[in-house]
């Protein structure tokens, strides 16, 4: 029998009623059907963002939001602090390679946190810094960063904004943009919001606006002005990708109906269970200091190859897992655990894990981590 199961950090995998929603006949996104869809889903994103700024959607990968929160926010001279502690930390600096805007790197061992105090004197060394850009959740090491820390310090500086890649962030655990003082928020659309790939999210606050004001970097499509005005007549600027709109707002419906704060617990849970089941095999975690509640790197044992222990998952019990990459290719897997999951389907990632960690010859008793990720899940 041929059955699939994604547990990749994105994409994920999708609930029936946004599947079915997607399916059904298409809709023009410039009559009335679609802008009152369209209203529905900027509320239900607020709620999201935990924001009361309008969240900006645009039909691209996440990658897309990124790129337009370094050319609308910074201006030509301008120089910008790019936490580095993984492919995604990587990212942020090339885009600023990109439109010509020096940086300074803080680099981060991989599988470890940003110290915010590095930040905090980077900042002060350099008055030129109009920007911070860091992830949430370093989706390639399975670190999460310390957010609410780093907003403290960069709220201090009047004219420099904390920018937040939370594209495994938003919707696993807690980052109330306002209430902390992030400044501009990303997302995208195949990870906890439970859609397809193809939407990009990002919320401003009156901070960031301002510096849009100022900023001289060229942009067409990643227009932040231009969407925002079409926002607040429920349009997108362009073509948008009407099917997953149709199947956002079903997701948002589905988030809204379950509660945040339920949601995060939930992912909470099952990332406990997740480390608790790896570390009763004998693995070590990748991020065992600050792990990010969205997916689990796991070190493979000594002897195992990284690689062909991730294609053993796929060829025998149908599941995607990530391998690692760049430093860490083939010495980790990352088993996700953002959006649409729930206790049993960690049972089940688990004890495909041990089967195949028993052929390979790792020493343990089979049944070990399944057991230990019950004991989290029935606590
Ligand atoms: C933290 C993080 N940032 C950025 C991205 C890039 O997003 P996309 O591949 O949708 O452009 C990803 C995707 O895996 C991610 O996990």
């Amino acid at each position: 029998m041929d059955k699939k199961y994604l547990f990749s950090p994105g994409p994920t995998m999708l609930p029936p009623e946004v599947l079915l929603k997607m399916a059904e006949p298409i809709m023009h996104h410039r009559e009335p059907e679609f802008e009152k869809l369209f209203a529905e889903i900027r509320e239900g994103l607020k709620y999201l963002f935990q924001t009361k700024r309008e969240v900006l959607i645009f039909t691209s990968s996440g990658t897309g939001a990124m790129e337009g929160a370094v050319s609308n926010i910074l201006a030509k001279g301008d120089r910008a602090l790019v936490v580095r502690g993984g492919k995604f930390g990587e990212r942020w600096g090339e885009i600023c390679k990109a439109f010509g805007i020096e940086f300074v790197p803080i680099d981060v061992a991989w599988g470890e946190a940003v110290d915010p105090k590095k930040i905090r004197e980077k900042l002060k060394a350099d008055a030129s810094i109009r920007a911070v850009y860091t992830q949430a959740s370093e989706t390639s090491t399975g670190v999460r960063h310390p957010i609410k820390e780093i907003a403290e310090i960069v709220k201090q500086y009047e004219n420099t904004v904390l920018v937040v890649d939370a594209i495994t962030g938003i919707g696993v655990f807690d980052l109330p943009m306002d209430q902390w003082g992030i400044d501009v928020l990303v997302s995208g659309s195949q990870k906890a919001l439970m859609l397809p790939p193809g939407l990009s999210f990002v919320a401003l606050s009156d901070k960031a606006w301002k510096l849009v004001e100022r900023s001289n970097l060229p942009k067409f499509y990643f227009d932040f002005k231009k969407e925002l005005k079409s926002a607040q007549k429920n349009q997108n600027a362009f073509t948008p990708a009407i099917s997953l709109f149709v199947g956002l707002r079903e997701s948002l419906r589905l988030i809204q109906k379950e509660g945040l704060e339920a949601v995060f617990q939930r992912h909470e849970k099952l990332a406990e269970a997740t480390r608790a089941a790896v570390k009763a095999l004998g693995l070590e975690l990748y991020a065992p200091d600050s792990p990010s509640n969205a997916l689990t790197a796991v070190k493979v044992p000594e002897g195992i190859p990284g690689g062909k222990l991730k294609n053993l998952f796929f060829e025998k019990f149908g599941i995607t897992v990530a391998g690692g990459q760049d430093q860490a290719k083939g010495k980790i897997i990352r088993i996700a655990h953002l959006g649409y999951y729930e206790r049993l389907d960690m049972v089940m990632v688990i004890s495909a894990l041990e089967m195949l960690l028993k052929e390979m010859g790792h020493p343990f008793e089979l049944g070990t981590g399944v057991r230990a990720a019950e004991a989290v899940l029935m606590e």
